[in-house]
């Protein structure tokens, strides 16, 4: 162990002598309390160290001890269900040992050392070896799995770091500890139940996939508008109290990937607690058990160092990547990323560096880079497929998108939500703006989505070049009223009325509509724009608007039915879908034939086809 003496103390800077042959990114213990840094630039004899924890009372002259080894987290099954800090000490177990007040250089493991895990080896595997066959210790092969939790089923795989050598040894079933040795290789090489990795380097795959595959998150507005692919990366911007933490939690809550992780970067406690007393009762709606068995938090509040929230997003990709590597779809959520890039700024200010835009260091950009770089969907080095999508909350100061975090954030991400003001202050929840936001997936994940309803494309051009079209309209009906418009004109504004209150609006609260189903999600949509273009038909031949918003369906208005479908009907229950859509038809029906005859006599559906039927 190398040691040197701490020179200086710049708050969560310490810079320290006798370290000049230490490594960049090794990991430094400083102080008696042994707090943890690690070294972030190396000048001469010198090393410049950023510490995780509080170091209130340091001393000048403190010893500073190199480990050798750069900062790396602890792989292996226990990791689901816990909550950790940015460096991944696990917060619970910290509790027991220190109270409520982590006190510096407070100590845990990131997973317990004494629980038994139940290791299965793979059978054909074990087969092999017992026929004496050479087995090569590739990196990703399955040596085993242990039950994590119900819902994940933990491979231990050979690590990638390993010489190739061949497997010379595999354990029978049995309960293994996580130090336990599961696989050895003729080279002498041992593989143990859990493994370190380097949280700054991101864990090889054999191949980046194409993102075809959506992830569905159940809100209509990010699904059929937004969408975000499996090993995609989505920012949401938004200025205080828009909604950008509500969001999160109901991707987080509702989304198809297997494994969550949440990173609570530099945001408010109570924020955390929320997620905290929320997340274990939450039922995960596709396996019908408690969220937690598939979720791991990292928490790094405001009140917590600003160091340790610098690094904890990569503690929580290079998590991510460990179950991707399982075959898994692993979602990051990173609350926010905003308070993340203010962590850099103050750090790279205690540095003394030369400031670049808002006194955000020059590299800012290429940190947000190498976070967002890490996301995909691969074929692992198994063989398998898995993914890691990240969303990155952005919080700019005032809600003013042009400032450094979220313009540098724009280039490296392809879907993005952009919150709005307007519509947060009118409760339209969630307030993703159909004008601002965009999504570069959505011709990735047509086929996808085609096969649930070969009129989702269609459907979401009509619906986005209409409220377009509305946004135009609004303009002048601001300067002269909506009375001086045409029908066809006050209709546009009228559908997209329903558009925004039947479909784009979400109430996270509401039991039937917190989630909604792809199916579900088009169909709303397509009745929506059957009953624009049927009544744009009628309006044509002559019947004016107030008779076709005088349309009814069991005698309540069509379109405050087609606004409340989305809460009324649950989300299996096609047949009412279905019963409406007879309705809502009959009506339109009713209503195109008193004003055929202005029309020369061809009703909507001749029209359509070029002749009778
Ligand atoms: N989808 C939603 N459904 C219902 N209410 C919502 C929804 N989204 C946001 N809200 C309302 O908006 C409030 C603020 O949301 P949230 O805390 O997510 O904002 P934020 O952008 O994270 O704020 P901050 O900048 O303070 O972190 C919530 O308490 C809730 O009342
Ligand atoms: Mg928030």
């Amino acid at each position: 162990m190398l040691e040197g003496r701490v020179r200086r103390i710049s708050g969560p800077i310490v810079r320290a002598t006798g370290l000049g042959e230490a490594g960049l990114f090794d990991v430094v213990e400083v102080g008696e309390k042994r707090i943890i840094g690690e070294v972030i630039r190396l000048e001469r004899d010198e090393a410049v160290i950023q510490v995780y924890e509080d170091d209130t009372g340091l001393q000048i002259g403190a010893s500073a001890s190199s480990t050798g080894r750069p900062l790396s987290v602890m792989l292996g099954p226990g990791l689901i269900g816990t909550i950790y800090d940015g460096i991944q000490r696990p917060l619970e177990a910290l509790f027991k040992q220190s109270g409520a007040f982590m006190a510096s250089g407070a100590r845990e493991d990131p997973l317990d050392g004494k629980k038994k895990w139940p290791f299965v080896p793979n059978p054909e595997l074990a087969e092999k070896l017992a026929h004496g066959e050479t087995v090569k210790a590739a990196p990703g092969l399955v040596l085993g799995t242990v039950k994590e939790t119900e819902s994940i089923i933990c491979k231990i795989m050979v690590p990638p770091g390993i010489q190739r050598g061949n497997l010379s040894e595999l354990i029978p079933a049995g309960d293994v500890l996580r130090d336990d040795i599961v696989a050895r290789t003729d080279l002498g090489e041992t593989i143990p139940l859990s493994q370190w990795w380097p949280v700054r380097i991101p864990r090889p795959s054999a191949e980046r996939l194409s993102p075809d595959q959506p992830l569905v998150t159940g809100q209509r507005v990010i699904d059929v508008f937004f969408p975000l692919s499996k090993g995609g990366t989505a920012a949401i911007p938004g200025g205080f109290g828009t909604g950008k933490t509500m969001t999160q939690h109901a991707v987080a809550k509702w989304c198809d990937a297997d494994v969550i992780i949440y990173i609570g970067c530099g945001e408010r406690g109570n924020e955390m607690t929320d997620v905290l007393t929320e997340f274990p009762h939450l039922i995960d709606p596709r396996s019908g058990r408690s969220l937690m068995e598939r979720t791991i938090l990292i928490a790094n509040t405001s009140n917590m160092p600003v160091a340790a929230r610098e690094v904890s997003i990569y503690t929580g990709v290079t998590l991510a990547e460990f179950y991707r590597d399982m075959g898994y779809h692993v979602a990051i959520m990173a609350d926010s990323t905003s308070r993340w890039a203010e962590a850099l700024r103050e750090l790279s200010g205690r540095m003394e560096e030369m400031p670049a835009e808002e006194g955000f260091p020059a590299y800012l950009p290429t940190r947000l880079a190498e976070f967002y770089e890490r996301a995909g969907r691969v074929r692992t080095l198994s063989g398998g497929e898995g993914s890691v999508s990240i969303i990155g909350a952005v919080s700019p100061p005032g809600g003013d998108f042009s400032e450094p975090v979220t313009q540098h954030t724009k280039r490296f991400i392809r879907c993005f939500w952009a919150l709005d003001r307007d519509l947060a202050n009118a409760r339209h929840y969630p307030a993703i703006s159909w004008i601002d936001s965009y999504s570069e997936y959505a011709e990735e994940v047509q086929p996808w989505w085609e096969k649930v309803n070969a009129q989702w494309a269609v459907a979401r051009q009509q619906a986005l070049d209409l409220l377009k079209k509305e946004q135009r309209l609004a303009e002048i009906v601001r300067l002269i009223g909506p009375d001086a418009l045409p029908d066809d004109q006050r209709l546009i504004l009228l559908v997209a009325d329903i558009i925004k209150n039947g479909f784009l609006q979400q109430n996270s609260f509401d039991d039937v509509d917190m989630y909604c189903v792809p199916a579900k999600q088009v169909r709303l949509l397509e009745l929506i724009m059957e009953f624009y273009e049927r009544s744009q038909a009628c309006i044509k031949q002559g019947a004016p608007l107030i008779k076709v918003s005088a349309l009814t369906a069991a005698a309540v208005p069509l379109r405050e039915r087609l606004s409340r479908l989305k809460s009324e009907v649950k989300n299996e229950d096609d047949a009412a879908l279905t019963e409406f859509e007879q309705a809502m038809r009959s009506a339109l029906d009713e209503l195109e034939r008193s004003y055929r005859s202005n029309a020369g006599g061809a009703s909507f559906k001749e029209r359509r086809t070029g002749g009778p039927i």
